[in-house]
């Protein structure tokens, strides 16, 4: 079966650009340069950009364009075609699909609620909110958690959710091209006016009150530099995990979708050119509006209760709370959870194409069959998400396939491409078709830098936070059954990732290994 490509090189940069470009740029980045020392976060965090996200960003487009080659869009075959002679490579792989599944199991839900939340300024009982205890009780009436004059039952959510869902579905149905591509056209170029808008918006804002309460000092607020909070590594580790959530690199996307490029397309500017666009959307655009907009209405105290409560409160209370006591509030609340609707959109797209390559690549299915299995069994999963948000499900999967699996999959990947591939062919790989060429000192940071600093954040995290999270520290025991559940449901995704792989290349005579 002829594989797809894209339509054109912005086409495919803006669809990279798109799947990095989501609420990691305008609500955890800012929250976690607040609580990680200012402006000082800032340098681990461009020390992680340049060492790890971007090198990355290249791995990842090389190795994704030269699987592409062999008819595989998913890690298991790219890495199987990396290293031929190894026969369990490929289940390495396995987490390059079973990372984008369990974060699209929730990532949708999320964004449905941005769909939703786009709608209710239209609402009157939500248009006379004026308090954030208020603002809550909306947010927690909609999620189900409770009943109260809001909402009265979850069936808003889960009809947003639906909706949302199969709109996410039908763009990865119609394909490459004329889904995915044509919606990051449109969708990419009207979330940066919007976020323009907001911008523009955010630093004309005054407080007669408090003239000291300005946007400028809201900007001062996140950037003077803590720079005691440089010897703390745990700020390292929040630098680099932002890094490697914003950028979506080891998560297995940015493979898949540079499996649609053309043997001799560029892929170093290009990966390049969609990491810029990321970086400028996360720390000029995402760096400017809500901390600013936060620091004029709640002054320096507030806002740092604000920053601890976390993005999910910064964005569905403080934000519209915000926005709606401006003139126009309306207009600008709208704008502001369409643009993160936007923003995640073009992320979960690229979350749902790694499985359904998967099974066109591996197992010959049609597209139509391929989002027909995806959707179905991704749909039961979600519910996980939407019946027990309460019950602490989403945290467990965000961590083990949003973060964790992340960690894991890049390291195995840039071991195996710099050292078992080799550096001197993945460097000519790498410079194949392209339309610059990297200055030397990067051969020496890829083979040698980016896997050091993967295997430290490694232990790190390993000791830190997935031992505890192993061990089930931190779980209330009211919550334990559904923790539990959600790590049963977990393994047996991965183990039937597995099967299928095997399964795959078993029927194909395991052409790859002789
Ligand atoms: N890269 C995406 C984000 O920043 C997942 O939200």
């Amino acid at each position: 079966m002829k594989r797809e490509n894209w339509g054109s090189k912005l086409g495919v940069i803006l669809a990279v650009a798109g799947s990095a470009v989501g609420l990691g740029n305008f609500l955890r980045f800012p929250v976690q340069a607040v609580k990680n020392g200012g402006g000082a976060f800032i340098i681990p965090y461009f020390i992680s950009l340049f060492l790890l996200g971007i090198p990355l960003m290249w791995i990842e487009w090389t190795i994704g364009r030269f699987g592409g080659g062999f008819g595989h869009g998913t890690a298991p075959g790219i890495f199987q075609s990396l290293w031929r002679k190894n026969r369990f490579i490929k289940y390495f792989g396995v987490i390059g699909i079973f990372g984008p599944i369990v974060i699209f199991i929730y990532y949708t839900y999320i964004e449905s609620w941005l769909l939703a939340y786009t709608f209710f300024p239209l609402r009157s009982d939500f248009s006379q909110i004026s308090t954030k205890d208020q603002m809550l009780a909306f947010l927690q009436g909609y999620q189900g958690v409770v009943k109260n004059e809001y909402f009265s039952s979850i069936l808003t959510a889960y009809l947003f959710f639906i909706i949302t869902f199969g709109l996410n579905l039908l763009i990865v149905y119609f394909g490459i091209k004329r889904g995915i591509e044509r919606v990051c056209k449109v969708a990419m170029p009207a979330l940066f006016i919007f976020a323009l808008i907001l911008v523009i918006r955010v630093l004309t804002l005054k407080n007669e009150t408090n003239p000291d309460w300005s946007p400028l000092n809201g900007l001062g607020f996140l950037w003077n530099p803590t720079f005691s909070s440089l010897k703390d590594a745990n700020v390292w580790l929040a630098a680099s995990g932002q890094i490697f959530f914003t950028l979506s690199v080891g998560i297995g996307v940015i493979l898949t979708y540079a499996s649609y490029l053309s043997k001799d397309d560029d892929v170093l500017l290009s990966g390049l050119t969609s990491a810029s666009t990321n970086e400028f959307a996360e720390v000029i655009l995402g760096g400017s509006i809500v901390i600013p907009a936060a620091f004029v209405f709640f002054g320096p105290s507030g806002i740092r209760e604000i920053a601890q409560q976390g993005s999910f409160n910064l964005s569905f209370v403080t934000m519209p709370l915000i926005l709606k006591s401006l003139p126009l509030g309306k207009i600008f609340e709208i704008l502001w959870f369409f643009l993160l609707f936007l923003a995640g959109l073009t992320s979960s797209i690229s979350l749902a194409q790694p499985a359904i390559a998967f099974l066109e690549d591996e197992f010959n299915l049609s597209k139509k069959k391929s989002v027909f299995i995806f959707g179905i069994v991704c749909f039961i999963l979600s519910n996980l998400s939407v019946l027990f948000l309460s019950k602490g499900v989403v945290d467990e999967l965000d961590f083990w396939g949003g973060t964790f699996a992340l960690v894991v999959f890049a390291t195995i990947e840039t071991i195996l491409f710099s050292w078992i591939f080799g550096m001197e062919k993945a460097w000519e790989e790498m410079h194949s078709g392209s339309d610059i060429k990297l200055p030397k000192i990067y051969k020496f940071i890829i083979k040698y830098i980016t896997p050091l600093f993967l295997i430290c954040i490694l232990l790190f995290w390993t000791i830190q936070y997935a031992i505890p999270t192993f061990l089930l520290k931190n779980v209330i025991l009211e919550n334990l059954p559904f923790i539990l559940m959600t790590r049963i449901i977990l393994v047996i995704i991965f183990i039937a990732l597995c099967i299928l792989v095997k399964i795959s290349w078993r029927k194909k005579g395991e052409k790859f290994e002789n």
